[in-house]
């Protein structure tokens, strides 16, 4: 990639600039041609990849030559700099992809925001009080250990001051409900962290929505049908959801929600552990103790919470077994979402 943007960026205004430009990448001892020849210490698996973009790069060089060989002809031995054909081919650069990871998140707050929920955002880098303690996480409950964080800075004082990469976007809810009155109605996108071993169901980073619905009279009818609603625009009309009482410290009652696991279509695969249903979000109604901390009156209004993994929906949606395909930047993996 560099060596193509150098090309690129080569400058060509005359004859000996054109020269110079054969030799460092066209001819057979340019750049080119010497990573041509380091081919063959390149392991076998890879080389036909490796070679297919030489390939790319020895034509993209060729092609740049060619195009000026033809317009320093014309120019004979006049300088040449801005008299460029404006009407000569591009460059051959190849179009990006959209990550699947953006294009689930884009059809994720297309769904909701048809529902009335606008989209709110904050800190990857948070204190422990918004991560934890507003959450009613108490002080050294084992409920703070579901989540294995990275700390930044352990002040030694109050756990609450303590810095770390949020666990969940949850920490969100807590800035909205300080900063906004209630009617709120928001989901929260973001990157999440937790110190876990990357394998191909877990990852060290990692991405959720969150989302928070105060109102006067919200009930839990109200998170099943928004979720339910969610599920089946996603997935399909087919799709089952499910609820399962959890356990959140910041939602009272808790539920998790299941849908019918797409890769196997419920017959049981290892992605759903052969149970046929997949784990898409935690949820709750937000605890009474939560509202109060953030200053609004669990008398008069109550809301729900959930949070949902956007690699999970995606791995679901596109029938993906290995979470670390997403941040491995494969362009094998990458095209495939080529107009998704
Ligand atoms: N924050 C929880 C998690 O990451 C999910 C959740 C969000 C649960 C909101 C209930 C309400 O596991």
């Amino acid at each position: 990639k560099e060596i193509q943007q150098q090309i690129a960026d080569f400058q060509i205004d005359n004859k000996e600039q054109l020269e110079q430009f054969r030799i460092a990448y066209v001819g057979r001892k340019g750049v080119v041609a010497d990573l041509f020849e380091g081919l063959k210490n390149v392991p076998q698996e890879d080389r036909r990849a490796v070679g297919q973009e030489l390939n790319t790069l020895k034509n993209f060089a060729q092609h740049k030559f060619d195009e000026f060989q033809v317009i320093m002809e014309a120019a004979g031995d006049k300088s040449v700099a801005f008299e460029f054909d404006l009407t000569l081919p591009n460059i051959p650069f190849e179009n990006g992809t959209i990550h699947p990871l953006t294009s689930v998140k884009a059809r994720i707050i297309e769904i909701f925001e048809k529902m009335g929920f606008n989209v709110s955002d904050g800190p990857e880098i948070e204190s422990d009080f918004y991560n934890f303690t507003a959450l009613n996480f108490p002080e050294n409950h084992p409920a703070r250990e579901m989540q294995d964080t990275f700390f930044i800075e352990k002040k030694g004082g109050n756990v609450a001051d303590d810095i770390l990469l949020r666990t969940h976007t949850s920490n969100v809810q807590i800035r909205l409900m300080q900063n906004q009155k209630p009617p709120l109605r928001s989901i929260m996108p973001g990157r999440v962290y937790r110190n876990e071993a990357i394998s191909a169901r877990a990852h060290c980073l990692f991405h959720q929505v969150e989302g928070l619905y105060i109102d006067k009279n919200v009930g839990f009818k109200d998170l099943k049908d928004t979720l339910y609603h969610f599920a089946k625009e996603m997935f399909g009309k087919d799709t089952k959801v499910r609820y399962r009482p959890s356990y959140f410290p910041f939602t009272e009652p808790s539920a998790e929600i299941d849908v019918t696991c797409l890769i196997c279509k419920g017959k049981g695969c290892n992605v759903c552990k052969y149970t046929g249903w997949v784990e898409i979000a935690g949820s709750g109604m937000v605890d009474p103790n939560v509202l109060e901390q953030c200053g609004i009156d669990s008398k008069e209004y109550t809301g729900f919470a959930f949070g949902m993994g956007i690699e999970r929906i995606t791995m679901l949606k596109y029938q993906i077994k290995d979470l670390r395909l997403f941040t491995e930047n494969d362009v094998r993996f990458l095209r495939q979402f080529e107009g998704v």
